[in-house]
């Protein structure tokens, strides 16, 4: 089977798919994404990618390429001509082509492409393994609210990440605070047992898998605060972990080298592994389908 790509209105194999190089977004990553998790073949929190997506358009002054229906069909059909039954897909749209002026042209189509691809399905066992992250000085600008794909500083800081042997790099801000992930976000389980995972504002990106998790949560009756928390609180916590739509809630088992608990996925972080496999599972039957 050949991968297919959607393209400004065109399904097109994936070898071939291209865009001008006077789209805004290769000049100026002046663009937003989404990447959607397949599960089962059913888009994982859908209304919540859209209504992110349309925030993100929002705060660039992009029109919708389309309506966010017309969205969900093209997403579907990319899902479907890519046989996916478990994988992600992955939407990106630009302000479109354009002679290379800083300033938004006048008349810019936004430019849509999509692609998808196969992942392991789910499976609570191997995702159940821990992972390293190390802590690095956040970089980035003051608008990490926004999912651009201007993406450079995650992508210097995952490296480092990577040439530490750590999985994710946790990023800290100019109050010793950490923020987040380079593509994930960060909870902990206090020495005191308080779950936490930072207030979403302009310092992080409110992640859809995040907002799963608080919900999971909250209708399981477990309790969670939402505040920035210090690379010490993350060294000394009982249990870590991180969420993001292809990592789903993920045990981090040490920091920066330092072992959290005893270096394996804590109780809590099991427990909302379990409950976000069960709204996964939820997906498409009408119930759980909010996010
Ligand atoms: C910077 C950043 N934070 C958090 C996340 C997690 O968000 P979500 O759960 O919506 O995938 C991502 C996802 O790519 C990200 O790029």
């Amino acid at each position: 089977l050949s991968r297919i790509a959607y393209v400004n209105g065109r399904y097109v194999p994936h070898a071939e798919a291209a865009v001008h190089v006077e789209d805004r977004g290769y000049q100026f990553a002046d663009g937003v994404y989404e990447v959607i998790a397949v599960h089962r073949s059913v888009l994982v929190d859908e209304k919540g990618h859209m209504d992110r997506l349309d925030w993100s358009l929002g705060e660039l002054d992009i029109a919708w390429p389309m309506t966010p229906r017309a969205m969900g069909t093209v997403m579907g059909e990319v899902v479907r001509r890519n046989r996916i039954r478990d994988g992600i897909v992955y939407l990106q749209v630009t302000r479109g082509v354009a002679p290379r002026n800083h300033e938004f042209p006048a008349n810019a189509e936004a430019a849509v492409v999509m692609t998808a691809r196969r992942i392991r399905p789910f499976n609570v066992e191997t995702n159940s393994q821990g992972i390293d992250v190390i802590t690095v000085d956040d970089i980035r600008w003051k608008r990490c609210d926004i999912k651009t794909i201007s993406l450079l500083p995650n992508v210097l800081m995952k490296e480092q990440a990577a040439r530490a042997g750590a999985y994710e790099a946790w990023m800290v801000d100019g109050e010793g605070q950490v923020t987040e992930g380079t593509s994930t976000n960060a909870w902990i389980v206090t020495k005191d047992g308080d779950l936490v995972t930072r207030q979403t504002d302009n310092k992080i990106l409110s992640g859809i898998t995040r907002a799963a998790v608080m919900e999971a949560a909250q209708s399981a009756g477990i309790e969670f605060t939402e505040r920035s928390f210090t690379v010490d609180e993350a060294k000394t916590a009982r249990e870590a972990f991180l969420t993001s739509t292809t990592l789903f809630v993920k045990p981090v088992v040490r920091v920066d080298g330092e072992a959290i608990g005893n270096g394996h996925i804590g109780t809590l972080t099991a427990r909302l592994l379990d409950l976000y496999s069960a709204h996964m599972d939820g997906q498409g039957s009408g119930k759980d389908s909010a996010a």
